[in-house]
């Protein structure tokens, strides 16, 4: 407070007081805890400057004692009245302030509820699985957990085959209990006997349903298998240690490599497109013969050549071949009687080539800000 507006009473302390108060009301407060610091400050029984005023009578010639008591008395009134009304002032700002905070403001936009979408693996699974159904196939399942006697040996993998490496398989370790009796539930080593006692891993393919599937059901048999597998192989665009297959398997009386051939390019016209060629390379898979990789149209160039297909007009998609002899007897059918054909691939690979991504990873990491915006469609479906 400045000299110049005390100068009206220099040293009348209860005009002092009442200007001093005036002032701070006047500044205002803002919250119940300045308020109180503010009643306190005048009106607290040890330090207050209103109390003061009172202690400070004894001090004052007795003749003049009356009025001061008296100017005093009046200050006092107003500065309890004063800090009354402020008292109430603060009780309905924080009112209002309480009813403003549980009021429902209708005029917000509302929000909307967020749809869930089917990741783009499991449309393409989906799509594939209906292309089998139509032509009369049914969809089987099996364990991810398998063992070395249907993931390699019933499929002709001879013992030492690179793909049973440990590079490529991921081999589990069981508890040496739990190994001991699994192998001795079955002490005979004929072939029925020989699953139980092999190996445990964690499935490279799908081609070991071929076996479940064969041994359980028999002949004739019309089947896919969708499913994931693994494989050691570290992460990159092309690249996943957990990935998905799909398989067709089909055994019957008179199966050809002619069948296998139609069956294919049916397939691959179905799901790339009417017009899409299938061509066969051989190549060697143990549990086919003949064994071919398939190569389709380019779905980029359509054959024409460009930089996808390396210029050939041609994209590797699939393995091939007809079933091989070892293999339908190892599955209990008997190979003078029927044959059969399997091709099967990546349907991971399949989405990438569909939906035009350039990195497997965008698949596997789940970011839902990518994968949302294809709920439910293939890229040139209509939104
Ligand atoms: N199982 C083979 C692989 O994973 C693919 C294949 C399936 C090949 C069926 C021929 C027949 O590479």
């Amino acid at each position: 407070m400045d000299d110049e507006r005390r100068s009206g009473a220099p040293d009348d302390p209860i005009a002092s007081v009442l200007e001093t108060f005036r002032e701070a009301v006047e500044a205002g407060v803002s919250s119940r805890g300045e308020f109180e610091r503010l009643k306190g400050r005048f009106l607290g029984r040890e330090k207050g400057l209103v109390p003061a005023l009172f202690s400070g009578v004894k001090d004052i010639p007795p003749a003049e004692r009356g009025g001061f008591g008296a100017r005093a008395n009046a200050v006092k009134r107003e500065i309890v009245e004063a800090i009354g009304r402020l008292s109430d002032d603060v009780a309905r700002r924080e009112a209002m302030s309480r009813e403003r905070a549980a009021a429902v403001d209708v005029t917000l936009p509302g929000r909307r509820p967020r749809t869930g979408a089917l990741h783009p693996l499991t449309i393409v699974r989906r799509r594939v699985e209906e292309i089998f159904l139509r032509m009369g196939y049914s969809i089987a399942d099996g364990p991810e957990i398998e063992n070395d006697f249907h993931n390699f040996e019933a499929l002709n993998f001879p013992p030492e085959h690179p793909a049973r490496d440990t590079q490529d398989t991921f081999f589990l370790q069981m508890p040496p209990e739990a190994e001991a009796g699994r192998r001795e539930a079955n002490p005979e080593s004929d072939l029925e006997d020989r699953a139980p006692r092999s190996p445990l891993l964690l499935r490279t393919h799908t081609s070991p349903v071929q076996i479940r599937e064969m041994r359980q059901r028999g002949a004739p048999l019309r089947m896919i298998m969708p499913g994931r597998v693994y494989r050691k192989d570290e992460v990159d665009a092309t690249h996943s240690p957990v990935f998905h297959q799909v398989e067709a398997l089909v055994v019957d009386k008179g199966i050809s490599l002619a069948d296998l051939k139609g069956t294919v390019e049916t397939f691959l016209s179905e799901l790339f497109g009417a017009g899409t060629k299938a061509r066969f390379i051989p190549t060697f898979f143990p549990f086919v013969e003949p064994g071919a990789d398939v190569h389709m149209t380019c779905i980029f160039c359509r054959g024409a050549g460009c930089r996808k297909c390396k210029g050939s007009g041609w994209i590797e998609i699939m393995g091939a071949g007809c079933v091989h002899p070892n293999v339908l007897v190892r599955a209990g059918i008997d190979p003078e009687t029927y044959t059969g054909f399997a091709f099967g691939g990546g349907i991971d690979r399949i989405a990438l080539l569909l939906y035009g991504f350039p990195d497997l990873r965008l698949l596997f990491e789940g970011d839902e800000r990518f994968l949302g915006q294809y709920a439910g469609r293939l890229l040139g479906d209509p939104a």
